[in-house]
């Protein structure tokens, strides 16, 4: 047995921008509102790529960063929201597309949490001394489950994914952990699957109505609980993980926060009295990523050179389920 730790990370975003002004021209919005309200200036669409094409070409850039080979992948964890297909697990495709052939794969769905709950999964697999090397993806196009008329979630979100490689060595690389969840949130931030129905059990459109079957394709989210339940958790979640890795602010170089909202950073910062130099924001160019968001700014960081040995970096994120969590990692590389 051996300590865990990041060896290297990947993103990739697809070329496409869509910037505030172009969704004002399909929606009554304007970069105004969407700027002040949420910090967001423009995102990423994908233009026929799929979540397993995106994660696949985070997961090699990231491959390469760790300087390791696709085969010597053990485990291969996708966290998404908007996964190709109910079957196969899109970990499954990526495995295929990268040629990781000896992985396990599976995806799991914790929304935008989904990166720091696969971080804690790869960690218990490695640290108990059962896998070597495991490759880690945030990866979504939620593009595809964006109700376009609904000016309220579509100018929120976008594509892209981010990966990391956790591997066995000799210093303690993830400080701590934390993870939680409250399903009696469940309904304010949702995408329904196909329904069931107890007389025929698949409802089709003729059963449901056009309206009901139009809406339930869609992502559904209630803002203001939202905003009010993430402010609640990032603090939570910061003075958690704090206290698992007997650690206090002034001991983190920096905070990468899930980038939903501008302001739900600035409350934190405020909240927990907190230099906000510590925190990595990039939500101006991306949007809200969902289970991307972390990794994405994780590997901007490494890629710009801004961490270093011995560095430690706390991330947290909160989203749909409801879930939450973080961790804290020393940056080893
Ligand atoms: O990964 C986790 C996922 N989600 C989040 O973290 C989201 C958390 N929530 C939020 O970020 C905020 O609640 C939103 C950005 C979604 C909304 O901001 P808000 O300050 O809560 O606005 P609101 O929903 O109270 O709407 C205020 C007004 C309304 O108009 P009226 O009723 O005051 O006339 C909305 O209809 O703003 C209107 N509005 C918009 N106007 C222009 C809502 N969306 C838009 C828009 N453009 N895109």
């Amino acid at each position: 047995m051996g300590e865990v730790q990041i060896i290297g990370t990947g993103s990739y975003v697809p070329e496409r921008i869509l910037t505030n002004d172009e969704i004002s021209k399909i929606i009554d919005t304007n970069d105004q509102w969407i700027r002040s309200r949420t910090g967001i200036g423009e995102r990423r669409i994908t233009t026929g790529e799929n979540t397993s094409k995106i994660a696949a070409k985070a997961a090699i850039n990231a491959l390469k960063n760790a300087s390791i080979n696709a085969e010597d992948i053990d485990l291969i964890i996708v966290a998404t929201t908007t996964p190709d297909c109910y079957t196969p697990s899109t970990a499954c495709i990526v495995q295929s597309l990268i040629g990781a052939s000896r992985a396990v794969c599976f995806d799991i769905s914790a929304a935008c949490s989904g990166f720091i709950y696969a971080l804690n999964i790869a960690y218990q697999f490695l640290r108990n001394g059962a896998m070597k090397n495991a490759l880690i993806i945030g990866g979504e196009t939620l593009s595809k489950i964006l109700d376009w008329n609904d000016r309220g979630t579509c100018v929120l979100f976008g594509d892209g994914a981010g990966a990391a490689v956790l591997s066995i060595g000799n210093e303690e690389g993830v400080l701590g952990n934390y993870m939680a969840s409250d399903g009696r949130g469940s309904d304010l931030l949702k995408c329904d699957a196909a329904p069931v129905d107890i007389n025929n059990n698949i409802l089709r459109k003729e059963v449901l109505g056009d309206e009901v079957y139009k809406n339930s394709k869609y992502l559904s989210m209630e803002g203001k609980e939202i905003f009010k339940f993430a402010v609640k958790v990032m603090e939570e979640t910061i003075e958690k993980l704090l206290e698992e890795a007997k650690l206090d602010l002034s001991n983190i170089d920096y905070i990468i926060p899930h980038q939903a909202n501008l302001r739900i950073i600035d409350h934190t910062i405020k909240k927990l009295d907190i230099d906000k130099e510590k925190f990595y924001i990039n939500l101006q160019s991306y949007g809200n990523t969902s289970a991307a968001s972390i990794p994405i700014a994780l590997d901007e960081m490494n890629r710009k050179g801004l961490l270093k040995k011995g560095q430690n970096i706390l991330m947290v994120g909160f989203g749909g389920g409801l879930t939450w969590g973080g961790s804290i990692i020393k940056w080893c590389k």
